[in-house]
């Protein structure tokens, strides 16, 4: 299936600007709860490679790999970070004999179906010890109107692909009977600007070409908001009503 916001330059763009608020938090993450060498580590759903990146500085593994099903990404990715290892794998099909120390997946479960089992089968990826570390979003909150119009439209968009992008919430339950290292909800507020930074390429991108987007909301619904947040995004506000809670649960077999 189509990943949701597609891999265009401007979704390539938007994950950039996210990772480099995102990365140094995951860095900690990881950093916190490995406490054995780690020989191979892989990165699932990686896009254009910034969290892949930030694994291999995290764990300082020797063999680092990026899996996406995005070729345009990938390319992106290899020659972004050349010293690292990208391979079009299904993440939902992990290739049946192969094995990591750690396995990574950031802001992907949101758009995956089936979560529940996908966890028990990762698990089985991983050699004797070995970690699965989840970082997902679980809520994003605000009271800025154009914001709340702009969640609500990409939470019915996900919803239309039979995901949820606030799967954080639900994996709690998912993990129950597996083996949880360490399980946490994180709060990050995110200024104003920044915020509008990440969410504009979408309107532009993604939304353009989206079907459920163009019969649920009209155009002109769509450009007042692109308008608003184009406005927020060039005021440069260090002000923030708005914040991001991830769902961060270490897994271990
Ligand atoms: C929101 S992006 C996250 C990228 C990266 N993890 C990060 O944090 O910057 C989700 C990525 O998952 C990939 N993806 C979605 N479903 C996938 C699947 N079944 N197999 C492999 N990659 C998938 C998409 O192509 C996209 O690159």
């Amino acid at each position: 299936m189509r990943y949701t916001f597609g891999d265009s330059l401007s979704a390539a763009e938007r994950l950039r600007r996210i990772a480099a608020f995102f990365d140094p938090l995951a860095a900690d993450f990881i950093r916190k709860h490995h406490d054995a060498a780690v020989f191979r580590a892989a990165d699932l759903g990686c896009g254009p490679g910034y969290s892949t990146a930030m694994l291999a500085e995290a764990t300082g593994a020797p063999e680092v790999v990026g899996f996406d099903q995005s070729k345009s990404f990938l390319k992106d990715a290899g020659m972004r970070f050349p010293h690292l290892t990208f391979r079009r794998v299904d993440v939902c099909q992990l290739p049946n004999d192969e094995k990591f120390s750690v396995l990574y997946c950031r802001f992907l479960l949101s758009h995956l179906q089936n979560c529940e089992a996908l966890l028990r089968k990762w698990l089985c990826h991983l050699v004797p010890g070995g970690r699965l570390y989840i970082d997902e979003l679980e809520s994003i909150s605000t009271e800025v109107p154009v914001f709340k119009k702009y969640l609500e439209i990409s939470d019915r968009l996900v919803s239309s692909q039979h995901a949820d992008l606030y799967v954080g919430r639900k994996l709690p339950a998912y993990c129950q009977g597996l083996k949880v290292l360490s399980a946490s909800s994180d709060v990050h507020p995110v200024s104003d600007s920044l915020a509008a930074s990440w969410f504009l390429p979408n309107t532009v991108g993604a939304w353009k070409d989206s079907e459920f987007i163009r019969s649920a909301y009209g155009n002109q619904e769509i450009e007042a908001l692109m308008g608003d947040l184009e406005a927020i995004y060039t005021e440069s506000t260090t002000q923030s009503h708005i914040t991001w809670t991830m769902k961060r649960i270490v897994l271990t077999n």
